[in-house]
């Protein structure tokens, strides 16, 4: 970090006390090739969309889905229910299959996947659409039709993404449940969304051990009394017990099932599926998202941010059970003719540099993954990426949380061997698709920004009283018109849609995430809104305190919460895990390198060390758990998305 200063305060506004300068301008290679080539270019289509988001949407949606019947009317917006295209009939499994059989695709890998163990599936586009048919016939057989719900709880598979997509080609709405969560949280989820199928696996490769994944299902079924089948994947070998008369082997359906299935024609608001995502408090929610205005947006925001070419290998490492993988793995590159790879299993196994291995074996061009994962290597050591000629990449991605300078800093280097742009893409479950990336070839990238929206998304940063902000100063950030990937809903909870999104900011979607914009219009997210830190009146964002920890070379995470404090009001407490040995020396020396990073004001008044902190199963640090820890509370509220229950117990017990 460089040029670092404090700033004074404003009512209702998030102070920023760190100033990134370094700017990385878009590579020649991208420049000569990419589908928009310049920051004019960009600047252009992004002002004819803010012109008319309606106009521009409705001409995307026309050249670039499959109409069965068109649609009327582009738009209707009664807030906070936006329907798009309205009167058109489109089908996500057929713009994603059938849309490319008759290109030059129809012999094209659509999916490499490789399990755990080492195994290696590819898979065509011709043969996708033929297990996809089968399989959507397979459900048909067991009743399953137009809106009805149908669970999936499966290891990362080309099986799951065959499931989803033959749910979508007769109109059932899928409900992909990630294959970590317990039988509790599934029965939740199901009983909450009155699934009538479940589909699973006997087990999951993960880590080396098979994950008995139907044994947690027999278990989630007992409490999900609207379930009426089960199909199994054999995938481990385990012989699970099968319950006679409600589960049924996916081999044998299949063996029977034709291949003839056409796509059934939906209405453009049909429900695609729905997701359940962890609230900040208590229950998880079902967000829901639909057919055709989530199905242009992933393909769009696809071709646009990861410059798509045809020959491309891309890889996005997140799981089906997160939207990253509903959007970015799935429905965003099949529906643009990609190659999408899949993977089984963990990051570090059989060993930390399992990624570079895969990145070189299958030649790698695109590489999409999560800061969580990135500090894991660099902790890890960068042994294990040099061993391997990661040559083909091209273009970098990150999603999920904010990324640290000094992790940037070692992506670019370390992994993009400096000649490859990377996109650092903020966006949501409920958002369906990216909203603020850079275009690789466009626009200059300045490490831990996601630079600018993409065209057609209005963003706007407003302070408590919903004024908007000045430039440099953070504030809760909106989205001021709606999009065609945005959420439609909360299943079965009305209410608390318009109250968590609609209620607080009129005319608004409201992110939940506090962000900043700087003079040149780059973005900067500054965490949840619920995790500002207020310092003797200073509103601070975790993430900048989190960035100049990680700066530090001994420290390989950080988490910083707020605490109460007599004096200050809030006190900062950050957990940090370290590469080598802890020790009461590097504990000042870290309170000192913030100080000297971003000033006083945000040096921590407590720094505990950590074998780990606690995190929800896709890899973000739950703050909530840790702010209870700082204040010596218990833990209240749910804990059912927490990855490993005991990094929260030995936190406890470790005092500073
Ligand atoms: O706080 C933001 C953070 O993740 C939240 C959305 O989480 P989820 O719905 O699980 O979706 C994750 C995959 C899209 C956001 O509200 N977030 C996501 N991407 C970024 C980010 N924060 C900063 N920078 C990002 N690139």
């Amino acid at each position: 970090m460089s040029d670092n200063t404090e700033s004074t305060t404003t009512a209702g506004q998030i102070d920023t006390v760190m100033h990134e300068s370094r700017l990385f301008p878009p590579i020649g290679e991208f420049v000569a090739k990419a589908r928009i080539s310049s920051l004019d270019q960009y600047q252009q289509l992004w002002d004819e969309a803010k012109e008319s988001p309606v106009d521009f949407w409705a001409k995307l949606a026309q050249e670039e889905l499959h109409w069965f019947r068109p649609f009327e009317t582009p738009l209707k917006w009664e807030e906070p229910h936006a329907q798009w295209f309205v009167g058109g009939q489109t089908n996500a499994s057929y713009n994603c299959l059938d849309a490319h059989l008759t290109t030059d695709r129809r012999n094209k890998a659509a999916i490499i996947w490789e399990g755990e163990p080492g195994d290696v599936r590819t898979l065509t586009y011709l043969q996708l659409h033929r297990e996809v048919s089968k399989f959507a016939n397979a459900l048909k057989e067991l009743g399953v039709g137009k809106g009805d719900v149908v669970s999936i709880y499966m290891p990362m598979t080309p099986e799951l993404a065959i499931a989803m997509l033959a749910c979508a080609r007769i109109g059932a709405v899928h409900s992909v449940i990630f294959a970590g969560f317990s039988a509790e949280a599934i029965a939740d989820r199901n009983n909450d969304a009155k699934a009538k199928l479940q589909i699973t696996a006997d087990g999951g490769y993960r880590r080396g051990k098979v994950l008995p994944l139907k044994e947690t299902i027999d278990a989630a079924l007992e409490k999900s009394p609207t379930v009426e089948n089960c199909i199994v994947l054999r995938r481990t070998n385990n012989n699970p017990p099968m319950q006679e008369g409600r589960d049924h082997w996916y081999h044998n359906l299949m063996e029977r099932a034709s291949s003839d299935c056409p796509a059934t024609p939906l209405e453009s608001e049909d429900s695609l599926f729905i997701l359940y995502t962890s609230g900040s408090t208590g229950k998880p929610k079902g967000i829901r998202h639909t057919t055709a205005g989530y199905n242009l947006y992933v393909k769009k925001t696809f071709e646009w941010v990861f410059d798509i070419r045809e020959e491309d290998v891309y890889w996005c490492t997140a799981d089906c059970g997160w939207i990253t993988g509903h959007s970015y793995i799935v429905y965003g590159p099949l529906s643009a003719g990609a190659t999408t790879m899949m993977y089984e299993g963990a990051p570090n196994f059989p060993a930390e540099n399992r990624f570079w291995e895969l990145v070189e074996k299958h030649q790698v061009n695109i590489l999409y993954t999560a800061p969580t994962a990135i500090r894991a290597f660099i902790k890890w050591g960068d042994h294990h990426v040099e061993k391997h000629d990661l040559s083909s990449l091209r273009l970098l991605g990150t999603v999920g949380e904010g990324i640290n300078p000094e992790a940037w800093m070692w992506y670019h280097e370390k992994i993009g061997g400096k000649r490859c742009p990377i996109v650092d893409t903020w966006w949501q479950t409920e958002t369906g698709g990216i909203m603020m990336s850079p275009l690789p070839g466009a626009i200059p990238t300045k490490p831990g920004s996601c630079t600018k929206p993409l065209p057609g998304i209005l963003p706007s940063i407003v302070d408590e009283e919903n004024q908007p902000v000045e430039v440099g100063h953070g504030g809760m950030l909106c989205i001021s018109h709606p999009w065609p990937g945005m959420l439609r809903g909360i299943w079965g909870d009305e209410e608390r849609y318009k109250e968590q999104y609609w209620s607080k900011v009129p005319g608004s979607y409201l992110t939940g995430d506090n962000a900043r914009c700087d003079d040149d219009g780059y973005y900067w997210i500054m965490g949840r809104i619920d995790d500002v830190i207020n310092v003797s009146g200073h509103r601070l964002s975790t993430i900048e305190v989190e960035s100049a920890l990680v700066s530090h070379p001994a420290v390989a995470e950080a988490a910083v919460v707020g605490r109460p404090d007599d004096l200050k009001g809030q006190a900062i407490a950050a957990f940090v895990t370290v590469t080598g040995e802890a020790s009461e020396e590097l504990r000042q020396e870290l309170r000192l390198h913030v100080r000297k990073e971003i000033g006083a004001l945000a040096q921590p008044d407590d720094i505990r060390f950590a074998a780990a902190v606690p995190k929800t199963r896709s890899g973000k640090i739950m703050r909530r758990l840790l702010r209870d820890i700082a204040c010596g509370k218990e833990t209240a509220g749910d804990t059912s998305t927490l990855e490993d229950y005991s990094v929260l117990v030995s936190l406890r017990d470790e005092e500073e």
